[in-house]
């Protein structure tokens, strides 16, 4: 009997979460590990997003909720997306889902077998995978240090073929940091709207920004009848484990999704809501804080990397990775793991995120400054070594 459909057999473990069994099983054996490949926050979700779901639990809220999310979370989405982002929008384009479930449902919702999406490389894992469930093909568009990794216009029109549906964009970038400039933004909505193309926005990492603006593709003129903007808790707010973020995009698209979901998750945990709620209208200074220390992790990371001989790192505008460079005849899964062996410290190899991401390693400084400062004078000493 044939057990496994074709559709999910070919795709790969994640990579990020085996490098977990490896950390779990040194940390068996009683090394100590310095963990640098974290994709979340380091901090606790603050008091009062915890002590509104607290206080949603002892009311009773916990039962079924409407499907595309509670009304007042649907409308506080709705007047950030268009207050902050400029997205001209209003509760009618927002479901609430589980942002890395709000990416795949949007790519399930409108790519058929054979469209190609164009994804940044180096990117995040998990698009290439969801491109593939949905049998579409991912075609990389290459970016490059020199350029900060920045998704030019020009490289997505060497990448544009005539069964381009979608180009997936994702700033600040996970893996590198990146944060695109204005003029990058509007470069790739003239290329949307010239070839009638969708684009699907991850802005998870949007609020963790240091220089420079976030600017919304969807709020561009003629944008927003073709963009999915994809958004959520989990980074900003610190709120990785309550699976909670949102997807706004125009309504014939959103309908869709909202079968999707109808039909597999049925909604969002339903006092998780009510704390999102709160993230929402009550958070004043919680973010600005983080931010500020996750700004002063970054130059101690970039700096500290770039007094290490051979490795050079470009200084990241936003989001909690630094993207560095070795000049080793090595490749990066052979750099990451003499790291691992020699110095217990974990980081990602940047393969793991395309081909443009051989010969760099992701340094992600979610962690306090004084297991930084130890990783970094680790990595110094085995460095020294090869
Ligand atoms: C670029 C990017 N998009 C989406 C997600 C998914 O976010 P969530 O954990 O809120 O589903 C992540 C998480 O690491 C990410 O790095």
């Amino acid at each position: 009997m044939k057990k496994i459909a074709n559709r999910i057999k070919d795709v790969e473990f994640s990579a990020l979460l085996k490098v977990g069994e490896v950390i779990a099983k040194l940390k068996q054996a009683g090394s100590e590990v310095l963990a640098f490949n974290i994709g979340e926050p380091d901090f606790n979700t603050p008091q009062h997003i915890i002590k509104t779901a607290q206080q949603a639990l002892q009311d009773g809220f916990t039962h079924y909720t409407a499907s595309r999310g509670i009304p007042e979370l649907r409308e506080a989405v709705a007047k950030i997306s268009k207050d902050e982002n400029k997205i001209p929008c209003g509760p009618e384009n927002v479901i609430i889902t589980p942002t890395k479930f709000g990416l795949y449902s949007a790519i399930q919702a409108t790519i058929d077998p054979g469209d190609e999406v164009m994804v940044p490389d180096p990117g995040w894992v998990s698009y290439e995978p969801m491109i593939k469930l949905a049998e579409g093909k991912p075609v990389n568009v290459p970016t490059h240090n020199e350029d900060e990794f920045r998704m030019l216009p020009e490289n997505v029109m060497e990448a544009l073929t005539h069964r381009s549906k979608m180009i997936i964009i994702n700033t600040p970038s996970n893996p590198t940091g990146t944060v695109f400039t204005k003029d990058d933004i509007k470069g790739l909505a003239d290329i949307a709207n010239d070839h009638d193309l969708l684009v699907l926005a991850d802005e998870i990492y949007e609020k963790i920004i240091y220089e420079g603006e976030h600017y919304s593709i969807a709020a561009e003129d003629g944008m927003f009848e073709r963009t999915i903007t994809v958004n959520g808790f989990s980074k900003a707010y610190a709120m990785t484990g309550w699976r909670l973020g949102w997807v706004v995009a125009p309504k014939d698209i959103l309908d869709q999704v909202a079968k999707l979901q109808q039909h597999s998750i049925t909604c969002c945990t339903s006092f998780a809501q009510k704390g999102g709620v709160a993230a929402l209208t009550e958070s004043s200074g919680c973010i600005d804080d983080m931010v500020n220390e996750f700004k002063a992790r970054r130059d101690l990371v970039v700096d500290g990397l770039n007094e290490i001989d051979r490795l050079s790192c470009f200084r990241p505008k936003g989001a909690f990775y630094a993207f560095f460079r070795f000049d080793f005849e090595m490749t990066s899964e052979q750099f990451t793991n003499y790291v691992l062996e020699k110095g217990k410290v974990v980081l990602t190899p940047g393969s793991a995120f395309g081909k443009c991401g051989e010969g760099f390693v992701r340094f992600s400084y979610a962690a306090a400054q004084d297991k930084l400062e130890k990783g970094l004078k680790i990595l110094a000493e085995v460095v020294a070594q090869i």
